[in-house]
């Protein structure tokens, strides 16, 4: 299996295809060139006949992936920022309706867009150490890359406000109980007991399946495209203000004054 990517690592064992998230040093953060070569490893792995599933998981012990690039985000303007959203949510899209079934394995920090590209798998397992949330609102932002659309469908609209409106994370155990998360293990054996549950999807008939998961995705389809819209222009609409950009500006100088502090 072809590896020339920089961002992500692909690994294929019999039926199963691990997607690693590759950026360890920025906690997996997802940049424009990550999220291209995930799509492009969904299009190599859809050709490939012999593979029935996927698990997309992080690299190191720390972070699933702690969101978007928060470098690419602050040049955002209102026109880039949509595109940058339109561009998250294909890619997004694309795996959500993927022929293949594909789980994520949370290894820790699922925040932002790492949380919404969780979202877009059919499964979610996470270690007990994981910490999912939206801390966009913080920045002054929402969710752009189908979050807003697909955490509701997920853990229903009373705990998906929460999380988007407040901006808390939650551990593993309370992902678990709103339905974030469908299962939680031991950190040392998220991938072993990821591995068993890609292991028991394979041994389904792969056409009982397909069918299950587009059914499954019909029930939301209806308004879905309409609301991707809207998430879209709310999203570009607030780099035009003076709020979102302080806001954006003040998380590098907390990033930078956290730094100071550790040395
Ligand atoms: N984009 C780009 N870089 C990121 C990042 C992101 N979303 N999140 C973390 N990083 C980078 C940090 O800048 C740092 O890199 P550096 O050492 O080269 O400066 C490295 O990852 C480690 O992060 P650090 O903040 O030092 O780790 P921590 O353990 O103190 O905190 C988090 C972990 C997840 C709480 C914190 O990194 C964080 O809040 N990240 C931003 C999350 C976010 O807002 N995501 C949504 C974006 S819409």
């Amino acid at each position: 299996m072809s590896n020339h990517y920089k961002t992500i690592k692909l690994k294929k064992k019999q039926h199963i295809t691990w997607i690693t998230l590759n950026r360890p040093d920025k906690l997996n953060a997802i940049n424009a060139v990550m999220l291209q070569e995930l799509s492009e490893a969904l299009d190599t792995i859809e050709e490939n006949t012999n593979a029935r599933c996927v698990i997309i998981t992080g690299k190191g012990e720390k972070a699933f992936s702690a969101g978007a690039d928060l470098t690419e985000l602050r040049k955002l303007t209102p026109e880039t920022a949509a595109e940058f959203s339109m561009k998250g949510q294909q890619v997004f899209t694309k795996l959500e309706t993927f022929s293949k079934h594909v789980v994520a394995a949370i290894n820790g920090y699922a925040l932002g867009g790492g949380l919404e590209l969780a979202l877009a798998c059919d499964f979610r397992i996470a270690a007990d150490s994981a910490e999912l949330g939206c801390p966009e609102i913080k920045l002054g932002l929402i969710p752009a890359w189908g979050g807003t659309q697909r955490l509701p469908r997920t853990v229903g609209l009373s705990n998906a406000r929460q999380l988007i409106m407040l901006g808390d994370k939650v551990q593993a155990d309370e992902a678990l109980m709103m339905g974030l998360v469908d299962k939680v293990v031991l950190q040392k054996e998220l991938e072993a007991e990821t591995r068993a549950f890609a292991q028991r999807l394979c041994e389904c008939s792969p056409a009982a399946l397909k069918h299950a998961k587009c059914a499954v995705n019909s029930l939301t389809k209806a308004c879905f495209d309409s609301g991707l819209k809207k998430e879209r222009d709310f999203f570009a609409l607030l780099f035009a203000t003076k709020d979102t950009k302080e806001r954006i500006e003040a998380s590098r100088s907390c990033f930078i004054a956290a730094k100071t502090y550790k040395q």
